[in-house]
This record gives C-alpha cells, structure tokens and sequence, in this order.
C-alpha cells in the first residue's frame, strides 16, 4: 500500500471504502479497483489480479498473476500496448458490461469488447480466468460470461485454456510473448494454429515461420516428442467442424504447469517446484539446429547426432553435392531416378522416427486408413509423394498424404514416427539386393572366421582351466568355476548366445549414440534386434581383468534367477576378446534419475514409489531366501534398481553379488566393493558382509525413495548429518512426514509413508543384529506400524565418518597378489 499524509489521507480513506477489500475476487458496477495496492483475489487463492510494473519500468499494467508462488509470474496482461503513467489508473466494470482502464484524467486506455448486460460484475476464477458475466449468474458455467480473459492470452497457456480456432466464428486464440522484459506489449513472435492441410502449430516472427511444431499424432505434435514425457497433464487436440484447438489439464490439480513463450521466442513447459522455488522447464523448442525450419531444403533429412546433419532418403541424392560437404545442405536432396506411377513398381523408403514434413498442403483421410490401405492410396496417385499414419495413438489410425516436395523433415533419437517416401523402384531394387548380396558374403565370412575362432579359444580356455582348478578352495567359491569343469563356458551357460556381428549391428557398431551409460565394468549399450526387439548390451571392458571374473559371476548367477523384480537375462556374448551380456531393455532407466531429478521426480508419485519399495524387497528377498542360491547383492542401490515400462522396478547389476553355501551366514572379505552411502557399517569399515549389509542398503534406498534425496548430501542446518542422520533426528522428534518428497505432493497415505519410513529406519540400524531380515521386512510393510519394534539409532549418520567418503566405488586392498585369485578366494 502506498503511504499517504496529511489531507490525501481523507481521500484514501474514502477511496478505500468504495473500492472491494483486498482479497475479493470480485468486481461489481460501483466498485472499481484502484492503483493503491489492491488486488482482486480468486476464491482458492491460486490467482491475483492488480495494477503491476515490469521490471525496469515505471508503467502500470493490470495483470494476472499466481498468488501462491513468490516468483511474481504474470500469465496474463490487459492493457499491453497503453500503460498507465503514475499511480492514477483503475479498472472498473463499466453499465454496458464493459472493463474499462482509465488512466489520469479519467482518460481510457483500454476496454473489452463486451455484450450488453442488465447487471454486470467481473471475477477472477481460481483457473486465472477472468470473466464478466451477469450478477445472478452461473460462475461455473462458461457459456453465461460475456467475455473472459482465457480467450485473450497473452504469452502464457494455463490449464483450461484453449489455443486455436473457433471455426463456427473464425475466432483465433494465440500465444503472443512480450516485446522484452519490461515491456509486455506484443513483441515480434506469434504461436499458434495454422489451419491449412492437416493444421500445424507455428511461431511464426512477423509472417515468417520460425518453428513448426507440426500436426497433432494423437499424442503430441510430432515435432515435440518430449511433450507426453510428463504423465501429470492431459494433453488435448479437437479437430472437429465446430473447433481446431489445442488444451491440456492438471492430472494433480496440487501441481502447477504452463505452457510459455518467452519474449526470444522460446516455447517451454514449465513446471513449478516448490522446494527450488523456480519454473522448471521440461521442454523447450527450438532446441537444436534440426529445429529450424526446413534446416536442410526441400527431400532432406536432418539429424544432429550425424555430422553433417542433413542427409538423403533412399532414392534421393544431394542437389548440389558441393555445397552438401560445407554442411550447407539448404539446397535439399532430388531423386535419382524420376518415379514412374503407370509402371505400379514403385516403392517407398522408410525414414523411421521422423518429424513429420510439413502438412500444409497435405491431404488426410480417416475412414477405411490402415497403413497398407495408405500406401495402397499413395501408390495409385501419381502425384502423391509420402505418406504417413496420422494417429499414431492404440492401433494407428487416418492416413496423411503428400504430394509436393517434403519439407522442415528430420528424425529424433527417440519419440518420432514413420513415414514413407515414395521412391523409384530401380533405387530401391538395386539397393537392397546389392545390399544383400554384400550382406550374405560377409556374413558367411564371419560366420568361418568366428567358427574356427571359438574352437581356438575353447581349447586354449580348457587348457587354463585345469592348471587353475586345481588350487580352489574357501567357503564361497564362484559358481562359475564348477560349472567350467564340466564343459566350455558356454554350453553349461545354457542361454542363448549372440553373435557378435548381430550385437554389433543391433548397437549401430556400439555407437556412441546408443551407449546408455557406463557401468562397473564397461559401457551399456542399448540396441534394437533385427526382430526389433530392445536390448541393452553390456560390453566388458577389454582393459579390466578383474571384471572378467566377475562378468562369468553374473552371467551364471542371472541365468540361474527368475523374478519378476530381477533384470532378465537374454543372453550373452562370449567371442574372442569380447564379453557381453545382453539383457532386456528398459525404457525407463534407472531409478536414481527419477528419483534425484527435480524434473521427473514428480513422475513418481506415492503408490508408484510404495510399488518400486515392495518390488524392491521381493527381488531382494527371492535373492537372500527364495532361489536355490543363497545370494548377496553388495552393491544395491539407486542406480542399480532399473524401472520398467509400468514404473516396476527390477534390480540389476550382479557383478558383486555372490553366492553363500547352505548354511553360511556372513563372510569376511579383503575385498570391498560396493558404493560409499549404501555400505552398511560393518561391511565398510570390517569388510564383513552377509545378509544384513544388504538390508542396510535397502533401508537407504527405502529412505531415499521417501525422501528424493542421496544419502550422502547433507541436510541439516549443522551441516554434519547424513540422509540417515537428518531422518533420524527428525524421527525422533515426531516429525517423520517433513522428510517426505516436495514432488510427491501433499496428498499421500500418511499411516503408510510413516510406516515405511519406520521399515527403512529399522533396516539401517547400526548393529547387523538389529536389522530385519528381509522375509520380516515384507511382513513390517503389510502391518500396522505400532506393532513394529521402534528403531535404534542409525549406522553413519554422520557425514565425516571413520571411512572418508572420497568418490571412491571400491577399496581394492593392496596385498592382493593379482586380481583372479583375490576374486577367487576372497572368502577366506
Ligand atoms: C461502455 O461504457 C464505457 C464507459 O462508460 C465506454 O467507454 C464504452 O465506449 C462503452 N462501450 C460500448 C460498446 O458502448
Ligand atoms: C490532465 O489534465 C491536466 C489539466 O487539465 C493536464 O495538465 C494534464 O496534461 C492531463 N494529463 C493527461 C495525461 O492528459
Ligand atoms: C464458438 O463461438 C460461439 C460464439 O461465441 C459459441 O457459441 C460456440 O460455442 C463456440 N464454439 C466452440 C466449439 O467453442
Ligand atoms: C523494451 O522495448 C521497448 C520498446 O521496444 C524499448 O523502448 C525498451 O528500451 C526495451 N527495454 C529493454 C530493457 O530492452
Ligand atoms: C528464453 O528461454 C530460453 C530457454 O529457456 C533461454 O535460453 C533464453 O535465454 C530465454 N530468453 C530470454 C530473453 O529470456
Ligand atoms: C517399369 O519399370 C521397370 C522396372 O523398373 C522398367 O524397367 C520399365 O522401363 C518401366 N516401364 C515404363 C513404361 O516406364
Ligand atoms: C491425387 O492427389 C492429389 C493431391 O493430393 C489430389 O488433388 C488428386 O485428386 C488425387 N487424385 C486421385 C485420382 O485421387
Ligand atoms: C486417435 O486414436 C485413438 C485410439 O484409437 C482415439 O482414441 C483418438 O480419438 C484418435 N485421435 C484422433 C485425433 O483421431
Ligand atoms: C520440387 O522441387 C523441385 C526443385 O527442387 C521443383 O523443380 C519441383 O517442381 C518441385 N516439385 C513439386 C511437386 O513441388
């Protein structure tokens, strides 16, 4: 509020009086809203609505913003080419139904287009709309307001808003972004829908497309594959006789998401985060040099992970193969061979995860359109050029057809769709049957040269075998070493073996764009089966001796496991040098980048989590209890728990993991591997592992799925507690629900959440003693939480402990004498 002296304080005062008391949402005939610091409140307190200035100006505006976050974020703007100078503005509601902002001298700087009404009044709705309607009126019923704020937006998309055309009336809704930071009059960008052909979202700058975010596919627009990412909205696209319009809702009404051009152009889905207190942007377009419009001429592809980025469809060759080498590709791609119709022969080259071309002047059909009838269509045609599934949504439906030159075309890593380019078929023809011709005679080259390879190898591995068996002993052998008595290595796996020349292929040659990440030891690739299944490739390094033992561990430990809860085991690769494990591929990843990311930790909601925690302890426990070995991890953790498809999580990584005899409960070892964080204490610091160092890190990742937050950060004001120091404290003082995930939101079974967080707190207890078993932790998350024993005091709760955390995974003592036998005898 402004401060007033003296005599202004009379006028005021009476200002005050006439003016709605902060905090209604409200605006009637005699009560207008004055430039003194009021606001109009919605009903839910979601949205304000008041006189503001910009940054870096003096101009007063009236705008909407988010009453509940303190990042002041204006969504919407009503007068923004005519400010308001000084402090003289207000806005009112006028007889004829009109707003109206007045400036000094009663002077009017803006007004809504309005219908007559008998008694009118304006309100903010907790959805940021802002609506006139008659006074007896129905607030929730949008066909009784005369005018509203939604159809008026200005740089922001919220929920409940529609961008597009309203064909009965030819109105047009757009985006149109600020000129700059203090100025919000409309700058030099426009997104919106362009109806011609199958409509298309644009930005255009001035008349000039920029951006084309392309047509709807029934999920997203096909030139934003990230758009269906994020499960917490409902994205919505009407293409009917009445409306071509585009509109997306709040799953979690708790959440807060819009849609944002920024005044350079920059489309973003944003989404709020309470505990940074910053809009996270979960997508943004342009993104890449691809984004540009038509970045490489008329017939050409672009990809980014390709250097140069533009390329040719089968059949098409660069038009000006000069300018191509300079990565100047702008003059597209012309076939090599003109199609000829009448013939019938012609054929069409798949480009497979693409951006559909532009559809401006395309032709869709959606009766009687499987894919076979579409390229029936597009074949007939002399003129059609492509076509493409226009609804990629369930079984595909509608046919999309080009008859000109493809243009604004490129393909993404993931997330794209197919589209098929009609080609002549003496390009196509040549092509394939050369191809494979080449492929056969390599094949069978490979085929001899692998065969005579493994037979080498095979002896040679014997003759190692038998001068090594001889000096096994210990309690925990490796299991892999009976079997190899047996016979080769690879018939007592009894799992499929792949053939290197296949697994290369699958992974592009183990091409840097399918590497997934790296693990223990050696990169993980993801590949794609000639049957097109996925997989993911775990190649072992050539440099890492150690890892050899291991990699034979794992391959005989996983073959042997079947749950649900475990990574499953395709196959392997045991060629020369090479040493793989090829296993099935998860499209989720891990479940630390859900978990420790502030962008998708909100995928993650609670039942999503409760389920990754009682999967976790079901494949936990089938490895302690229920298969016929008796196993241990070692090294459980986030990143090592993979998520498939359904958010199930399944756990990975059994390089460490070893295999207890009968009745052996714990072990020594000189050997410890495992990841600092996740180490029970006695394992860290003795090197003593059994059961119980595997609950240990359970519990943490327990504590961690709870809380979204690494073990080992620090997160007291002191500055010296751990994760599980920090949960303690807290627990101790009845706080327990304040360490609960922000992302998770507020609505969640509190009982169950306390109950869990109990479970984790018991399994980190400091004496292995203590801790539960895992078949008793599997009874503790399906009882009531009071006939639970209360938790002692946890091990490492503090950051500086005995055992320095450097970033170290594993501390090799040094008086192994080589790596085989440490890994061998590692049990004594
Ligand atoms: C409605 O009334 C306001 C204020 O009296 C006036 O400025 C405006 O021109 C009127 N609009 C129409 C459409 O009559
Ligand atoms: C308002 O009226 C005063 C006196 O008539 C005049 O001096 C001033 O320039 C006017 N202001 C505007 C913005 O028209
Ligand atoms: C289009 O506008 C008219 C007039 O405002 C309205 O009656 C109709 O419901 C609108 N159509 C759609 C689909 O919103
Ligand atoms: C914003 O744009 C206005 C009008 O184009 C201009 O006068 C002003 O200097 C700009 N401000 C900044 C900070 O660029
Ligand atoms: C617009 O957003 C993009 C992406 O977040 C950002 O890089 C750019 O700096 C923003 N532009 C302005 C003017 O804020
Ligand atoms: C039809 O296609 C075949 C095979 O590509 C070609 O040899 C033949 O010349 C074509 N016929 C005509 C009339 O173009
Ligand atoms: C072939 O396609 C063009 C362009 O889409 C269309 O105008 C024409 O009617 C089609 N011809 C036939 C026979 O379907
Ligand atoms: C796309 O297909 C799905 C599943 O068949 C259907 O539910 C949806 O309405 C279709 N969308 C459009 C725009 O036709
Ligand atoms: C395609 O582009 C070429 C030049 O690149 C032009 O000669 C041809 O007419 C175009 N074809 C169509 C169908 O627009």
């Amino acid at each position: 509020m402004r401060r007033l002296s003296g005599a202004a304080f009379l006028l005021y005062f009476l200002i005050t009086l006439l003016s709605p008391s902060d905090g209604a949402d409200t605006l009637t005939l005699d009560h207008p809203l004055a430039d003194d610091g009021e606001r109009l409140i919605s009903e839910g307190g979601n949205f304000a609505l008041g006189f503001f200035s910009p940054t870096g100006s003096d101009s007063r505006y009236i705008g909407i913003w988010y009453n509940k976050i303190s990042v002041l974020t204006v969504v919407w703007v009503a007068n923004r080419q005519r400010p308001v100078t000084g402090s003289h503005g207000s806005l009112s509601v006028a007889a004829n139904g009109t707003l109206v902002i007045t400036g000094e001298n009663s002077t009017v700087v803006w007004s809504s287009p309005s219908r007559a009404l008998s008694n009118p009044v304006a309100q903010l709705l907790d959805d940021g709309n802002f609506v006139v309607r008659e006074a007896d009126g129905n607030p929730s019923d949008p066909n009784s307001f005369a005018w509203q704020s939604f159809d008026y937006p200005t740089d922001t998309l919220l929920p409940g808003m529609k961008l597009g055309w309203n064909l009965t009336t030819g109105f047009n809704r757009q985006l149109t972004p600020w000129t700059n930071a203090s100025d919000p009059a409309p700058g030099e960008y426009t997104f919106g829908i362009d109806l011609r052909g199958d409509p298309q979202i644009f930005e255009w700058s001035g008349t000039h497309a920029v951006w084309r975010a392309g047509p709807w596919n029934g999920l997203q627009f096909t030139g934003v594959p990230q758009m269906t990412s994020y499960n917490k909205l409902s994205l919505q696209f009407f293409d009917d006789a009445t409306q071509v319009v585009y509109a997306f809702h709040m799953i979690d009404a708790s959440l807060v998401s819009r849609l944002f051009v920024n005044h350079s152009g920059t489309v973003e889905r944003l989404v709020w985060v309470k505990d940074r207190k910053l809009w996270n942007p979960l997508w943004s377009n342009p993104n890449d040099l691809c984004d540009t419009i038509s970045p490489c001429g008329p017939n050409a592809v672009c990809d980014s992970s390709k250097a140069p980025r533009c390329g040719c469809p089968q059949g098409f060759q660069p038009k000006n193969p000069t300018n191509w080498g300079f990565n100047d590709g702008s003059d597209g791609c012309v076939r090599k061979t003109g199609v000829d119709c009448r013939n019938g022969t012609d054929g069409f080259a798949v480009v497979s995860g693409a951006k559909l071309p532009d559809t401006s002047s395309s032709t869709v059909e959606w009766v009687g359109t499987t894919l076979d009838q579409c390229r029936a269509k597009c074949l007939k045609n002399c003129s059609c050029t492509a076509y493409a599934q226009a609804n990629i949504s369930g079984s595909g439906s509608g046919c999309i057809l080009w008859s000109t030159n493809l243009t604004d075309m490129r393909v993404y890593g993931s997330g794209g769709q197919d589209l098929y380019v009609r080609a002549a078929a003496a390009d196509l023809g040549s092509e394939s049957s050369h191809h494979r011709i080449y492929l056969t005679v390599i094949t069978v080259i490979i085929a001899l040269f692998i065969l005579i390879l493994a037979l080498v190898g095979c002896r040679a591995w014997r003759r190692k075998k038998r001068s090594r068996g001889t000096g096994m002993s210990g309690m925990a052998t490796s299991v892999t070493e009976r079997h190899n008595d047996e016979g080769t290595e690879a018939k007592d796996l009894d799992l499929p073996l792949f053939d290197l020349g296949a697994v290369a292929d699958a992974t592009g040659n183990f091409s840097i764009e399918n590497k997934l990440g790296e693990g223990g030891f050696g990169p993980v690739y993801k590949g794609k089966l000639e049957d097109e299944q996925e997989i993911a490739v775990k190649r072992l390094s050539k440099t890492s001796v150690q890892g050899v033992d291991e990699f034979k561990n794992e391959v005989v430990l996983i073959a042997k496991l079947q749950h649900r809860n475990l990574v499953r085991l395709l196959g392997c690769c045991i060629q020369g040098e090479e040493r793989m494990l090829i296993y099935e591929y998860m499209p989720n990843g891990s479940l630390d980048s859900f978990l420790f990311d502030k962008a998708k930790g909100w995928l993650l909601n609670w039942p999503t989590r409760y389920g990754i925690i009682v999967g976790i302890a079901r494949g936990l426990l089938y490895l302690h209890q229920d298969s016929r070995l008796r196993i241990i991890h070692r090294d459980l953790k986030a990143s090592n728990i993979l998520l498939d498809m359904h958010m199930n999580p399944k756990i990975s990584d059994f390089g460490m993991a070893r295999i207890f005899g009968g009745d052996e409960t714990e072990v020594n070892t000189k050997r410890v591997v495992g990841t600092y964080g996740y180490m029970s204490p006695e394992y860290a610091m003795d090197g003593i592992f059994s059961v119980k160092s595997d609950v240990f890190s359970f519990g943490v990742l327990v504590l961690e799925i709870i809380s979204g937050k690494k073990n080992r950060g620090i997160y007291d004001s002191s500055r010296t507690l751990n994760l599980l120091g920090y949960t303690w404290s807290l627990w101790r003082e009845g706080k327990g629900l304040e360490l609960v995930d922000e992302a998770i939101g507020d609505s969640f079974p509190k009982a169950e959440v306390l109950r869990c967080m109990k479970v984790g707190l018991l399994c980190v207890q400091e004496r292995p003693e203590d801790r539960p078993t895992m078949s008793a932790v599997m009874l503790m998350l399906g009882s009531d939480s009071a006939l639970l024993p209360q938790p002692r005091q946890p091990g490492f709760v503090a950051m500086r402990g005995p055992l320095e955390p450097d970033s170290s995974t594993s501390k090799q003592d040094s008086l192994s004498i080589n790596n085989v036998s440490v890994t061998m005898f590692e049990g004594r």
